[in-house]
């Protein structure tokens, strides 16, 4: 098996995901601001530290994907977050895009920059210790888009950063996220979805990306947030699973879904409905930010003496996602959790 299969196998490994700690500068701030800590160096490196020296979370999560910032930054003994990851047992990885910016002559729509040195960069991550990236493209749904000309720019973009993480050695993540947002319905969801990654993969095989050694990072086929009539998570599995039989290939090893704002139990729900309806041609995972995250930042507040209660918040998400795994997962294990 090539370095870059296994790697991506690895990835969605039974019963594990990944956890994305990736957020940028402009995003961990918004997240402390919700609990009024603020974001200083040291604050967002002893969140992190939190997070990946949690006991026991090597169980159910495969990966972490770092920050430019986190990855040059070490535990409190020393021990730079790359080696502390691997020396669990979880692979290291890298946001390398530089964010979505406004796409021009299209109102409204967004083009993810940070091709430019990008080669080099992926080099300096890989010595850093980076094993894959993520790069991540978002599309806003109203009534008229997202148009044809944000769907391609951003997939080939896409495309381009795949093959230059696969030349680098490293596996891509790709990451198209139709954004939630909105009253449309799912059928509009599946729509939007449907065009965006019909894009992607016409861009990676033009692009030679060979996809055995890369991994699908999508959203979930769901209704708009503030959609009147939303749709159950039976309907959500039905829609998703139907979209990505008809535009992801089967060499493909996995997808690893965004939450996106979903709500930490609805993620872990709808990804468990999706499971219970398997086998799948690939690997169905988790690579939640929030989702993950959201309960332990709450208990965590910023204070030491509430570390212990974090932990116990994030390593009982990552277990209830690793039973979502195998459609194991129900509502009353929730009850499991030890409380804060
Ligand atoms: P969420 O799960 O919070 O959407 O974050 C995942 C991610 O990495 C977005 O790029």
């Amino acid at each position: 098996m090539d370095k870059l299969h296994e790697t991506a196998v690895a990835l969605v490994a039974e019963g594990k995901g990944i956890l994305a700690a990736d957020e940028s500068e402009g995003t961990i701030k918004k997240r402390f601001d919700s609990i009024s800590v603020e974001s200083t160096e040291e604050n967002r490196r002893a969140y992190r530290e939190l997070l990946f020296a949690t006991e026991g979370a090597e169980d159910y999560i495969s990966g972490v994907i770092l920050f430019d910032e986190t990855i040059r930054q070490s535990a409190q003994d020393r021990t730079p977050f790359p080696k502390l990851l691997e020396s669990k047992g979880i692979i290291p990885g890298i946001k390398v895009d530089k964010g979505a910016k406004p796409l021009a002559n299209a109102q409204g729509e967004t083009v993810t920059e940070g091709l430019d040195g990008l080669r080099g960069r992926l080099e300096e991550y890989r010595d850093l210790g980076a094993r894959f990236a993520k790069w991540r493209a978002t599309y806003t749904i109203t009534d008229d888009l997202p148009s044809d000309y944000a769907i391609w720019t951003n997939a080939h973009a896409l495309a381009r950063y795949a093959a230059l993480c696969e030349e680098a050695g490293l596996v891509p993540i790709v990451e198209p996220e139709v954004l939630m947002d909105g009253t449309h319905s799912i059928e509009r969801s599946f729509i939007v979805t449907s065009r965006v990654l019909g894009a992607v993969y016409t861009e990676l095989f033009d692009q030679k990306v060979r996809l055995e050694g890369t991994l699908l990072k999508p959203n979930m086929v769901l209704s708009g947030y503030d959609a009147s009539d939303r749709a159950s998570a039976e309907e959500v599995a039905e829609w998703t699973l139907k979209c990505f039989r008809r535009h992801v290939p089967a060499a493909v090893p996995g997808i690893v879904f965004l939450s996106g704002g979903q709500s930490d139990e609805d993620a872990t729900a709808h990804l468990n409905a999706m499971n219970k309806l398997g086998p799948h041609p690939w690997q169905l995972s988790f690579s939640y930010g929030r989702a993950l995250q959201a309960p332990a930042l709450k208990a965590w507040g910023g204070k030491a003496e509430n570390v212990d209660a974090a932990r116990r918040a994030y390593y009982h998400r990552a277990k209830m996602n690793s039973a979502a795994r195998t459609g194991m997962y129900a509502p009353e294990m929730e009850k499991d959790a030890v409380p804060a």
